[in-house]
């Protein structure tokens, strides 16, 4: 008989960022573009990203971030029977990246694997499809991971959008517990937002054809984010019966420091309990909230037993939230 377990909780949390950080000033004299480190600080509070050297995919940069989830779970790969990788910067085309990501990690027992598209929503999306199947007893312990190397789909010529991301995985490992963990979820999509924000290329007779770059109208993004993480965080805590005073920790998605503050504002969440990373990160989209989650878990800054809510954000439009007991 299947156990349908009460709650699923997580368990250990991972990261990693390739190579070195690179500051706004190296990278406009790099990239030879026409902007400025104070530009880019007063627009976006961004100061330094990480990319990912030629090559590197992201399977590769969510192998390190998954072991060090395992780890701090007291999991082997061989506990794992699900793994979702949510990204937007797969490695190939098909097979996904969860089925490479697998293969990597030694998981030999036959875990289901699959990718979800979400884009920077895709964490929080990966998370409560996840929660979704531990709970209905189908799976026990999953690997969840938002893993991206949004460097590949810059346009380095469009100085409105190549200095706000940058490469990055971050993982959690979930499993079913009698102790509460994910209190609350809730996930959005309207479609008829496309255009907003995308790359708008496709691979067909051998080429890509149409735009294989990111675009994006910045001021209508900026409008519509900070909406939407406002209404989806008051939809999960009232499911929940959770009130904003009794929450520990915010972690919306590091788009930009003025959408993570314009939100905490909106939510009346004081700032000191709203977490940063975008500053040192930039925007790795999917990877954007299990980083700054992992960075914040190994500072010491979230403690067991805190409640914690994540929120994400991006192109399709989707949003969503998950609202939980660390
Ligand atoms: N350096 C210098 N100048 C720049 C740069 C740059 N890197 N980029 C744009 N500018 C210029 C523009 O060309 C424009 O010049 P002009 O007045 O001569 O025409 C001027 O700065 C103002 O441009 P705006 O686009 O109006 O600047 P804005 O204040 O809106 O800031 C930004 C732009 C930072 C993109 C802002 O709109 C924003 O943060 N939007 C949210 C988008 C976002 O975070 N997207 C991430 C992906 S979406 C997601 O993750 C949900």
């Amino acid at each position: 008989m299947i156990q349908t377990p009460k709650f699923s909780r997580i368990t250990g949390t991972g990261s990693a960022l390739p190579g070195a950080p690179i500051g706004n000033a190296e990278l406009i004299a790099a990239r030879g573009l026409d902007s400025s480190d104070e530009w880019i600080v007063e627009r976006t509070g961004i100061r330094s990203r990480h990319l990912a050297a030629p090559g590197v995919t992201a399977s590769e940069l969510a192998l390190p971030a998954c072991r060090h989830a395992l780890e701090a779970a007291g999991r082997t790969p061989a506990d794992v029977d699900l793994v979702i990788v949510a990204t937007s910067t797969p490695d190939y085309v098909f097979p996904s990246t969860a089925a490479l990501l697998q293969a990597k990690l030694g998981i030999a027992n036959g875990a289901a694997a699959f990718d979800l598209q979400a884009v920077c929503s895709g964490f929080v999306y990966a998370l409560s499809v996840a929660e979704k199947f531990i709970r209905s007893g189908s799976h026990r312990c999953a690997l969840i991971v938002g893993s991206e190397v949004f460097s590949r789909i810059l346009d380095w010529s469009d100085r409105g959008t190549c200095v706000l991301f940058g490469d990055g995985a971050g993982a959690v490992v979930l499993e079913a517990s009698d102790e509460p963990g994910i209190l609350a979820t809730a996930l959005h999509a309207d479609g008829s937002h496309h255009g907003m924000l995308s790359v708008p290329g496709q691979v067909g007779g051998g080429q890509v054809t149409g735009d294989p770059f990111l675009r994006m109208d910045g001021q209508a993004v900026f409008k519509f984010a900070v909406k939407v993480l406002a209404d989806v965080a008051n939809e999960v805590l009232e499911t929940a019966g959770v009130s904003v005073d009794q929450l520990d920790w915010l972690i919306p998605h590091q788009a930009n420091v003025r959408i993570l503050s314009a939100t905490a504002k909106k939510l009346h969440v004081p700032a000191g309990k709203c977490i940063v990373s975008v500053d040192r990160h930039g925007n790795t989209s999917a990877a954007s909230i299990p980083l700054a989650l992992d960075e914040a878990v190994r500072q010491g800054t979230i403690k067991r037993g805190e409640t914690v809510l994540l929120e994400g954000v991006g192109g399709g439009f989707t949003w969503g939230a998950a609202l939980l007991k660390f």
